[in-house]
This record gives structure tokens, C-alpha cells and sequence, in this order.
């Protein structure tokens, strides 16, 4: 909703696009959207697969919670403390002054646009750190599944 909706409607009409097209807004929905969207989904889809296809094999959900959680955080303050902010600053300079001075170096080296940038590692750990659980939730799954193969 807020990815593909909000932040994609945010980027589409032609005169954001003359003004923003190629800024940061544009990884703001990129990430939102494809993540948000097609990511889930994707994640979704292969769990209801595990479950169907070992129904028996007891889940620690303790572990996906988390894992939840910490990939939709992660997601949110990257876009939110890092990627919007830098887009909409970008958006400003583009307006007042011209589409070349938003992407120059003199506007995007400067030490906030610096700071804002590096803002980001937060956001993309946590996130990190929540794919990492759900690989290793995968992992124990099928450890699980290997000890006890046969199932009626
Ligand atoms: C699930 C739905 C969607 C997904 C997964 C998605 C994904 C993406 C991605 C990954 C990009 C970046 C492409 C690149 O950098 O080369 C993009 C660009 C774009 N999207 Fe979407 N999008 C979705 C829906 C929408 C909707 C609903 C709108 C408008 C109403 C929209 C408008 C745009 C526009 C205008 C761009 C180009 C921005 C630019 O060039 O600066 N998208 N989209």
C-alpha cells in the first residue's frame, strides 16, 4: 500500500517525473514496492509451502516473529530516515534550481546528505539481521525434517 500506492502514485504523475525522475524518491519505491510487495509475498508463499508440505514438524515461531518484524523495521527506517528524506531533499534543489544541481556533487557530498546516507547501514542491519533469521528458522526446519523423515 504505502510502496506501490503511496510512494509509486508520489513518483508517477508527469510533473514529478520532469522534476524527480532518477532521484532517490525513486528508490524509496523501488525498495517499498518490490520488497514490500513481491518480497512478502514471496516469503509468505514459501512458508505456507513448508507448512503444507510438513504439516507435523512443530515451528519456533518465536524465531519468524522476529524475523517479521525486523525485515518490515528495517525496511521502514531505511526508506523513512534515509532514502525519502535524501529523495525529497533532492526534489527542493531540483525545483528551485534545475534536475543537474539535485544530482551534482556539490549538492549530494555535502555533510548532511553525507550523514543521511550513512543513516541507512541501520535500517539495511536490521534488516540483515531479520533475512539472516529467516534463513536460519529454513535451516533448523529442515534439520527437523531430515531427522524425522517419513510422515503419515
Ligand atoms: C507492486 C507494484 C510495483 C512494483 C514492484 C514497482 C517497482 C518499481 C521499481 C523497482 C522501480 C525502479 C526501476 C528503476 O530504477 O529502474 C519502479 C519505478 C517506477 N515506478 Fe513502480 N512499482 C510498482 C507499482 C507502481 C505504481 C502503482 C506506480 C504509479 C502509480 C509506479 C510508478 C513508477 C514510476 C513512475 C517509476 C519510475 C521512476 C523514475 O524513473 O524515477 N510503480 N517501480
Amino acid at each position: 500500500m504505502l510502496g506501490a500506492g503511496l510512494f509509486g502514485f508520489m513518483i508517477n504523475p508527469p510533473i514529478a517525473l520532469y522534476y524527480m525522475q532518477g532521484l532517490n524518491t525513486t528508490p524509496v519505491h523501488g525498495h517499498a514496492a518490490l520488497f514490500g510487495v513481491y518480497g512478502l509475498l514471496g516469503i509468505g508463499l514459501m512458508l505456507f509451502s513448508l507448512r503444507a508440505i510438513r504439516p507435523d514438524i512443530e515451528w519456533n515461531e518465536k524465531s519468524l516473529k522476529f524475523s517479521f518484524w525486523s525485515i518490515n523495521i528495517g525496511l521502514f527506517t531505511m526508506v523513512t530516515f534515509s532514502l525519502l528524506p535524501v529523495g525529497l531533499m533532492q526534489t527542493w534543489a531540483s525545483v528551485k534550481y534545475g534536475y543537474w544541481y539535485a544530482r551534482s556533487s556539490e549538492f549530494l557530498q555535502t555533510p548532511l546528505m553525507d550523514a543521511l546516507r550513512w543513516t541507512r547501514a541501520f535500517g539495511d542491519s536490521i534488516f540483515a539481521v531479520g533475512a539472516i533469521v529467516l534463513v536460519g528458522f529454513v535451516l533448523s526446519l529442515s534439520i527437523k525434517f531430515f531427522r524425522n523423515p517419513t510422515h503419515k
